[in-house]
């Protein structure tokens, strides 16, 4: 019966995969709803690693069925080589499900991601590069394609010189580049075909039969909150709907299905990429946090930015997503210092704002305003229960709880699967 949607609180990489691979056995169906193999998700099993991209990390599940669902962009290139290196280390990938309406990332988009980015120069987005803003871009301007043309040749190569009969121009005159082949990108989608087809389905009329089934099903979010298109820092945001409306859109389930929203927080702040950030530290307690927190991107490789937890983003997470349940990660990393400060609002100006200013120049120019708390010095990394926790981590906990507004069901106390703390099941009460 449960549909539940989990998000990404912050700016993402906050543990999304590590939290959607903790319910494990206990999801029947996982569905990405939104993105494409800009995500990156690592998650360790028994101490070993495992980096998604594309895949929804219930892959690594075996009883459960991993879905991609419409809202997703589709690099094929980039799903065959996951499925194959996944399939190398004894994982059985099998049972994925591909919607027939995701749409294709065709070379020339990650072409372009490219080259636009480069034109930008200061302006730059910071993106990964993975051509996800043209897909989407095609998408909405009605140019796209999808994985259901892939099996109609007439109706793909249709499709793909519409798109290069403009981008071509755009290619050669504004960046100077060298035209792509019509014939060159329906060689190279057509021959994804024979192999995609088997996955390929009607997931939202499965989806749905899942659910009248009384099996659990958990959407999962790429991105995060405050990189969505809708609801983030506009323009530094990805260009898809990274919170949990996006969650009903990009699989085909309706709001009236949802019982749960979990977020995920990250026990302080990290970012990647052009944009503002109020809590960034550009000092030795930013590096402290990148070092001790491992803050380097799964996708790139990109030192992330990092700062203190903000509670004014966790208080909008919460309203933007309704977050029926927190899930804080890393708190191990805060361990060994003297005071950690949380950010309770901003000043702007002097002026204090409690809620995310409406504007984003103000954003761009809030000024933290910090309640230093007192630090603990135990190592956390074995706690199992929330009374192991050493007080002054407790109370980090409650603090930070009491002002992003929805309770703190788990808390990640390590990068291992076992390594949580659960206060309320995520599954229900
Ligand atoms: P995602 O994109 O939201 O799935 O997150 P990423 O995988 O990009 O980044 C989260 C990183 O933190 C990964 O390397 C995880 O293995 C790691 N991680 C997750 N939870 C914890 C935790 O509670 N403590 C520590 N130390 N690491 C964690
Ligand atoms: P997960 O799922 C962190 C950022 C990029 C860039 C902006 C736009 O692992 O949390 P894009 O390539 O999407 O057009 O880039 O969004 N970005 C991410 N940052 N985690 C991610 O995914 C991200 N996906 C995109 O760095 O600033
Ligand atoms: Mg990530």
């Amino acid at each position: 019966m449960p549909a539940i949607v989990l998000v990404g609180a912050q700016w993402g990489d906050e543990g999304k995969g590590k939290a959607t691979d903790l319910m494990g056995s206990d999801v029947d169906y996982v569905v990405k709803f939104n993105g494409g193999n800009n995500a990156g998700h690592t998650i360790v099993i028994d101490g070993e690693k495992y980096a998604l991209h594309l895949l929804p990390s219930g892959i690594l599940t075996p009883t459960c069925t991993p879905v991609i669902g419409n809202g997703v962009v589709i690099d094929l290139a980039v799903l065959f080589e996951e499925i194959d290196g996944l399939e190398a280390r004894g994982v059985d990938t099998s049972r994925l499900l591909v919607s027939a309406n995701a749409h294709i990332i065709a070379p020339y988009n990650r072409v372009l991601d490219k080259v636009t980015e480069r034109f930008l120069g200061s302006r730059k987005i910071g993106t990964t590069g993975r051509g996800i803003g043209p897909t989407y871009a095609d998408k909405m301007s009605r140019t796209g394609i999808r994985v259901q043309d892939l099996f109609d040749e007439k109706i793909l190569r249709q499709k793909v010189e519409a798109a290069l009969q403009f981008k071509n121009q755009v290619l050669a005159k504004i960046y100077n580049r060298r035209a792509i082949e019509v014939d060159e990108v329906v060689e190279e989608l057509l021959g994804y075909a024979a192999r995609l087809r088997p996955m390929v389905a009607d997931t939202s009329l499965v989806l749905e039969q899942a659910l009248n089934e009384g099996r659990t099903v958990l959407m999962e979010a790429g991105q995060a909150t405050l990189l969505d298109v809708d609801h983030g820092t506009y323009p530094f945001v990805t260009s898809s709907n990274a919170t949990s409306g996006g969650a009903c859109t990009g699989s085909g389930i309706p709001p009236t299905r949802i019982d749960r929203v979990i977020a995920i927080l990250k026990a302080y702040s990290t970012r990647v990429g052009e944009g503002p950030f109020p809590t960034e530290l550009h000092d030795d307690m930013g590096e402290f946090l990148r070092k001790t927190g491992a803050e380097y991107g799964t996708t790139t490789g990109r030192p992330r930015r990092c700062g203190w937890v903000d509670t004014v983003v966790g208080r909008y997470a919460t309203r933007i997503n309704g977050v029926t349940d927190f899930v804080i990660t890393k708190l191990d990393v805060l361990t060994g210092l003297d005071k950690v400060p949380v950010c309770v609002a901003y000043d702007v100006d002097g002026v204090r704002h409690d809620e995310m200013p409406v504007n984003q120049t103000d954003f761009h120019h809030a000024v933290p305003v910090y309640e230093e708390l007192d630090g603990w010095w135990e190592d956390i990394s074995d706690c199992r229960s929330f009374e192991e926790l050493p007080v002054n981590a407790q109370r980090y906990v409650l603090r930070v709880e009491e002002l992003i507004g929805a309770r703190v069901s788990a808390i990640g106390v390590g990068p291992g699967r076992e390594q949580i703390v659960s206060r309320h099941s995520l599954l229900g009460d």
